[in-house]
């Protein structure tokens, strides 16, 4: 175990450490960086797939537990099927048919969900090693992964270099900031796949979280979990999450909606302010610790994903399994299936532009 940056003489300094973390299937090494605010709270990043591996937050008393699912050891991750943690990208959620057409051109991606698209394909940036580096913040402690996207990885036009930088800042926030250039037209959605419980991983169902979602409309699906090109309204169905309301209320509602995703699995257009900073999108409440996640983001978008697809079958962390909706996502994103839906905000990027958003989970306790 190597100490990257110092712990100082006094406690109130955070440090991140590094550990190996074992090998790839094809031999290349991986390592898990622990970084740990001045508080005690503990984000733990692999940089297979730049997953969040634990992060350990406090309840009201201060008790620390990790609170996104994951797996112990790296051939978790390399099983996973899931997105536990991970990043994803090029393109996080859906792509109809798996092909879109930029200036006339059509692309064929790999399909690896149905005839779509889903997170970017078969091999996605879930599965690739990134570069690691680590270093002190302003307010906390960082570890920067950057990938290289080679042109036509998945069938995505154009080289894209990404860099992803995680910071757990000393407030309990773990910030998340997205960057990428490419050298031809191409499109990205990048975004980050933690399963959140916040009575902690492998305690049980996440049906009595109370959420507040900052959002006016939805984008409804169609069977194959592809926007219909609708933005609805959320007021008067079970997607309204205007006032705190437990994730498990309506989940059962005999909604067509909810009957397609098997439950939440929708993307929120979210109540953008004008000035396109970061904006509250979310917030959650674990009402017997108190813990309380606040999701600040710059996108227009939240994919509410309620684990319909866990199936408890693949060990988790410390002997953990993670039956059906025993965690929520809250995806930053812009809208699924984007590159085929021109009244959605467009998701190109063309050579000379970044790529460039944010997103913060903050965590914080109430009485
Ligand atoms: C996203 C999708 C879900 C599912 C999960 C991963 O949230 O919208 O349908 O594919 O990822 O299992």
């Amino acid at each position: 175990m190597t100490t990257l940056a110092p712990t100082g003489a006094t406690p109130q300094h955070g440090s991140t450490t590094k550990k190996p973390f074992g090998k790839t299937p094809d031999g290349q090494p991986v390592d898990l960086f622990v970084l740990t605010n001045k508080g005690g709270a503990e984000a733990s990043i692999t940089n297979y797939g730049g997953a969040v591996v634990s992060l350990k937050v406090p309840d009201r008393n201060g008790k620390l537990v990790d609170v996104v699912l994951g797996y112990d050891t790296l051939d978790g991750y390399v099983n996973d099927k899931a997105y536990l943690g991970a990043i994803v990208g090029r393109y996080g959620n859906r792509i109809a048919h798996a092909q879109f057409v930029l200036d006339g051109k059509t692309y064929a991606l790999a399909k690896n969900n149905g005839d779509n698209s889903l997170h970017g394909g078969i091999k996605g940036f879930n599965k690739a090693v990134w570069t690691a580096k680590t270093f002190s913040a302003r307010d906390g402690q960082s570890v920067e992964l950057s990938y290289l996207s080679k042109d036509g990885e998945e069938g995505f036009p154009g080289n894209l270099k990404v860099t992803v930088t995680y910071t757990l800042t000393d407030a309990n926030a773990l910030r998340i900031e997205y960057s990428a250039t490419a050298d031809k037209k191409t499109v990205v959605n990048l975004t980050n796949h933690s399963y959140f419980n916040l009575a902690g991983q492998g305690s049980g169902d996440i049906l009595g979280h109370l959420l507040t979602i900052q959002a006016d409309q939805f984008t409804p699906v169609d069977s194959s979990l592809i926007p219909t090109g609708e933005l609805r309204d959320v007021m008067g169905t079970p997607f309204d999450f205007h006032k705190p309301t437990a994730i498990g209320a309506r989940i059962n509602h005999d909604d067509e909606q909810l009957k397609l995703g098997g439950g939440y699995d929708h993307n929120f257009v979210l109540r953008m302010p004008m000035d396109h900073g970061e904006y509250l999108a979310a917030r959650v409440l674990e009402p017997a610790s108190g813990r309380v996640l606040e999701v600040w983001t710059t996108e227009p978008g939240v994919q509410f994903y309620t684990g319909n697809f866990l199936d408890g079958k693949t060990p988790g962390k410390g002997g953990h399994t993670y039956p059906r909706r025993n965690a929520f996502c809250l995806e930053t994103q812009h809208f699924p299936d984007s590159p085929n839906q021109p009244k959605f905000p467009s998701v190109v990027l063309n050579p000379g532009e970044r790529y460039h958003t944010v997103t913060t989970y903050k965590f914080s306790t109430e009485k």
